[in-house]
C-alpha cells in the first residue's frame, strides 16, 4: 500500500494502475475510519482493482464553532485499517497541498444545498462539493463511493457529477449501524456514555416512522410528529430537524408516497447527530 501526501505522488500512483489497465476505485474520507467506511472500502475493491482511500479532514465543510479542531485524526490507526482491508493507495494530503494559499473557486449545487442540514450548516455543501470535485480531479475515478448515511451529501453529489458532466460513477452503500441502531459515525466518540445509550433513539424514530407508514398513515404532519415524539423521549436532545422528502430532489413529500427518506438531525449535548432510512410508501 502507497501513502501519497502530495497531489503529484497520488497521480503518479493511479497513472501506473491506469496504464496497468486497472479499474479505479475511490473511496473519500474524513478519516477515523469505522465498519461504515470499511463497508464502502469493500465495496470499492470488490468492483475495481485499484483501490484510492483519501483521508482529509476538509476545512471548507465546516462552519465557524464546528468541530474542525477536535475532529479525531488517527493517522496510524487508520493505515493500519486501509492496508487489512487491501487499500491500495491512500493519499492524505494537508490543508495546504489541497487548498495552497487561498481557494477562490468553489462548487456550488444549487436548491439541494438548502433545506435539511443546510439550514444549520450554511456553506457546509459547498465545501463538500469543492473537495470532492478536487478528488475527483485528482485521482480520475471510474467509480466512486459514498454511504446512504449522509442522504443529503450523496444527492449533493450525484446532481454535481450529472451537471459537470464529471466521467465516473457513483455508487452509494447502505448504512451501517452499531447492535442498538446506532448509525456508524466518527462523530459517535464524543457521546459521553449516558448520551451514547441514548442515541440508538434516533434509529429507533425513523423504524417507528416506518411502522406509522406501513400502518397506512401518510399524513407527513402526523408521521413527522410521532418521529419527534419519540426522539423526545431523550432529555435535553435538540431537533433539528424530522422532515420526509424526496431522496433526489429533497423537496417535502405529503400526503407521503412512493419511495421517501425518512431524515434527522438531532444535537445531544453539543454533539451533531444525523441518520435517515429510505421507506416505500407505495402509491395508493
Ligand atoms: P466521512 O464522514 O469520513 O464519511 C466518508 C464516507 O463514509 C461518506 O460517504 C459517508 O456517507 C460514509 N459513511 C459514514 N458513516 C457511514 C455508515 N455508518 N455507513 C455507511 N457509510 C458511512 O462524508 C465525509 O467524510 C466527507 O463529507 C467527504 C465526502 C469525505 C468530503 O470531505
Amino acid at each position: 500500500m502507497e501513502v501519497a501526501n502530495t497531489i503529484d505522488a497520488a497521480r503518479r500512483a493511479v497513472k501506473q494502475a491506469r496504464k496497468q489497465g486497472k479499474g479505479i476505485g475511490l473511496v473519500p474520507t474524513m478519516g477515523a475510519l469505522h465498519r461504515g467506511h470499511v463497508s464502502l472500502i469493500e465495496a470499492a475493491a470488490r468492483q475495481c482493482e485499484f483501490v484510492v482511500v483519501s483521508l482529509f479532514v476538509n476545512p471548507t465543510q465546516f462552519g465557524p464553532g464546528e468541530d474542525f479542531n477536535k475532529y479525531p485524526r488517527p493517522l496510524d490507526q487508520d493505515l493500519v485499517i486501509c492496508r487489512a482491508h487491501g487499500v491500495d493507495l491512500v493519499f492524505a494530503p494537508t490543508a495546504q497541498e489541497m487548498y495552497g494559499r487561498q481557494n477562490l473557486t468553489w462548487v456550488d449545487v444549487e436548491k439541494l444545498t438548502e433545506p435539511l442540514c443546510g439550514r444549520f450548516r450554511p456553506g457546509h455543501f459547498r465545501g463538500v462539493a469543492t473537495v470532492c470535485a478536487k478528488l475527483f480531479n485528482v485521482v480520475l475515478p471510474d467509480r466512486a463511493f459514498f454511504g446512504q448515511k449522509d442522504a443529503q451529501q450523496v444527492a449533493v453529489i450525484r446532481r454535481m457529477v450529472t451537471d459537470l458532466d464529471m466521467p465516473l460513477e457513483i455508487v452509494v452503500c447502505p448504512t451501517v449501524r452499531e447492535a442498538d441502531g446506532l448509525a456508524m459515525s466518527s462523530r459517535n466518540q464524543y457521546l459521553t456514555a449516558q448520551q451514547r445509550g441514548q442515541a440508538c433513539t434516533i434509529y429507533r424514530a425513523l423504524k417507528h416512522c416506518e411502522d406509522r407508514i406501513g400502518q397506512g398513515i401518510r399524513d407527513a404532519g402526523l408521521l413527522v410528529a410521532a418521529v419527534a415524539e419519540v426522539l423526545r423521549q431523550v432529555p435535553g436532545v435538540e431537533i433539528q430537524y424530522v422532515s420526509i422528502v424526496d431522496a433526489e430532489t429533497l423537496q417535502p413529500v405529503d400526503p407521503v408516497s412512493g419511495e421517501v427518506l425518512v431524515a434527522v438531525a438531532v444535537k445531544l449535548g453539543s454533539t451533531r447527530l444525523i441518520d435517515n432510512i429510505v421507506v416505500d410508501a407505495g402509491h395508493s
